[in-house]
């Protein structure tokens, strides 16, 4: 019965703080986590070790199929396992990203992954991260959230990101790159990235983590729903 599961849905574009305000929250309340960009980076990880062409359609839809995806929660970091190799740093990656910008583009794609993030649908409850969480993949959601950030601080906070990790990049190429992904992700014609028209818009614009994590669990009605 996973209607009856709780979800909340938390969208938004690339560096809008997403991924760590939903772990933090999800954390808070006890749920499962979706990183559901995780899984098209995956994909797109894949589709480069086969070596693919961004542009060949049909061996990216049955890549898509091909591959398995599995997350590790044992360690202190969760994990990604693709086809069974530990991808977890690769997919963070700006290439990763793109390509699975690029991939997301495909209705197939996004159709062949829609079972898999709605299996996550787990109790006692789940927080959903991505672009389509709250319109096409869990558009029931209990509580749905949209998280935005002005594109220089986006650039800014992925720049930080990359550099902790010994990546070189410039803030002007960051930059470049978060507004065509924002453009591509935004005007694609299935799921485009979008607010749900329940979504509460949050612009963490100058905000601290924690309280951005405190407004959106004061959506919920009770911490232990
Ligand atoms: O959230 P993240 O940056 O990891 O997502 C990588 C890419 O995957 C996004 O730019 C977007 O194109 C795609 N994506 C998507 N739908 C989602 C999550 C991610 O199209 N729910």
């Amino acid at each position: 019965m996973t209607a009856t599961v709780p979800v909340l849905t938390i969208d938004g574009p690339s560096g809008s703080g997403k991924g760590t305000i939903s772990r933090a929250v999800a954390q808070q309340l006890g749920w499962h986590y979706l990183d559901s960009g995780a899984l098209y980076r995956a994909v797109g990880v894949a589709a480069g070790w086969a070596d693919l062409d961004l542009d060949d359609g049909g061996a990216l839809v049955r890549c898509t199929f091909d591959t398995t995806i599995a997350f590790d929660e044992s360690g202190d970091e969760l994990r990604v396992l693709v086809n069974g190799h530990d991808a977890t740093d690769e997919l963070r990656t700006e290439t990763a990203g793109a390509a699975a910008s690029a991939i997301a583009a495909i209705p197939e794609v996004r159709a062949a992954l829609k079972d898999r993030q709605r299996a996550f649908r787990v109790a006692p409850g789940l927080v959903a991260d991505g672009r389509d969480m709250g319109t096409v993949i869990f558009p029931d959601a209990g509580w749905k959230v949209f998280l935005t950030a002005s594109a220089e601080e986006r650039a800014d906070r992925r720049y930080k990101q990359l550099k902790n990790k010994g990546v070189s990049v410039t803030m002007d190429g960051l930059l470049r790159e978060i507004l065509a992904r924002d453009a591509r992700d935004a005007n694609r014609a299935v799921a485009p990235l979008r607010p749900a028209e329940d979504a509460v818009r949050i612009d963490t614009t100058g905000q601290g983590i924690e309280a951005v994590v405190e407004r959106v669990l004061a959506l919920l009605p009770a911490r232990n729903v």
